[in-house]
């Protein structure tokens, strides 16, 4: 039995001076998780969201957040983002120097009281770092665009490391992250893909609730037997 489909709109693209409005708008056009994009200025050259900000946003969102730390120590902060309400929280493997690192940091994460715990992987890392975890995580997180910036072309090249995840049996959630919109997510759902993160095209559409409710369409079509979320 596949995993739900789930459309995560990441309120990086949210007008951030009506934070809770914008939560609510999301969800009710059918937001299953929120993404929350969170950057030191290190790790990626932009700054956005601390803790304090993610516990204010879960004490309004009724959507579980899906935290995408893009930062250079993930585990220093693992504590306190699981504090401030984190239901999935994913770090890159690309701040860990070597196995034992990225072990530490699930673990970490775990200790922390995560529920879920996920691994993300830029355009320009190969699949091979993370193979050995797949075991121990709960999500992998493929990025299709250089982590950074909402609004950026999605990149199909990375697409076969979604298919290459599920080839190795990987059952957990496989999430996509970078330039979804119509035209690129049945793609995504046709090579195994089970979580969508939209930004730019959600909160940039005339109506969100029309446009999330036709990419979700356009996900079940291009992945037979797939069901949605709600
Ligand atoms: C980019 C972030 C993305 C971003 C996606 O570094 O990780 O989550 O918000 O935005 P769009 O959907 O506009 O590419
Ligand atoms: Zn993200």
């Amino acid at each position: 039995m596949p995993n739900p489909l789930l459309i995560a709109p990441s309120i990086l693209s949210c007008d951030f001076a009506r934070i809770g409005e914008e939560l609510a708008r999301a969800e009710s056009a059918g937001a299953d998780w929120h993404h929350v994009d969170v950057m030191d200025g290190h790790f990626v050259p932009n700054l956005t969201i601390g803790p304090p900000v993610v516990a204010a946003i879960h004490k309004v969102a009724r959507a579980p957040l899906d935290v995408h730390l893009m930062i250079s120590e993930p585990l220093r902060y693992a504590a306190d983002y699981a504090k401030a309400g984190a239901h999935v929280l994913t770090f890159h493997i690309e701040t860990c120097a070597d196995l034992p690192a990225a072990r530490a940091v699930i673990a970490g994460f775990r200790a922390a009281g995560v529920k879920q715990v996920g691994v993300s992987i830029k355009p320009d890392s190969g699949l091979e770092r993370i193979l050995p975890l797949l075991d121990s995580v709960d999500l992998v997180l493929v990025m299709s665009v250089f982590p950074g910036f909402g609004g950026q072309k999605f990149m199909a090249e990375v697409l076969p490391k979604t298919r290459g995840l599920r080839e190795q049996g990987f059952r957990g959630r496989v999430e996509m992250d970078g330039g979804i919109n119509s035209e690129t997510i049945g793609r995504c759902a046709e090579a195994g893909c089970d979580a969508f993160v939209m930004g730019s095209a959600l909160f940039g559409a005339r109506d969100m609730r029309t446009e999330l409710a036709r990419c979700r369409e356009l996900a079940l079509k291009a992945a037979p037997g797939s069901v949605p979320a709600r």
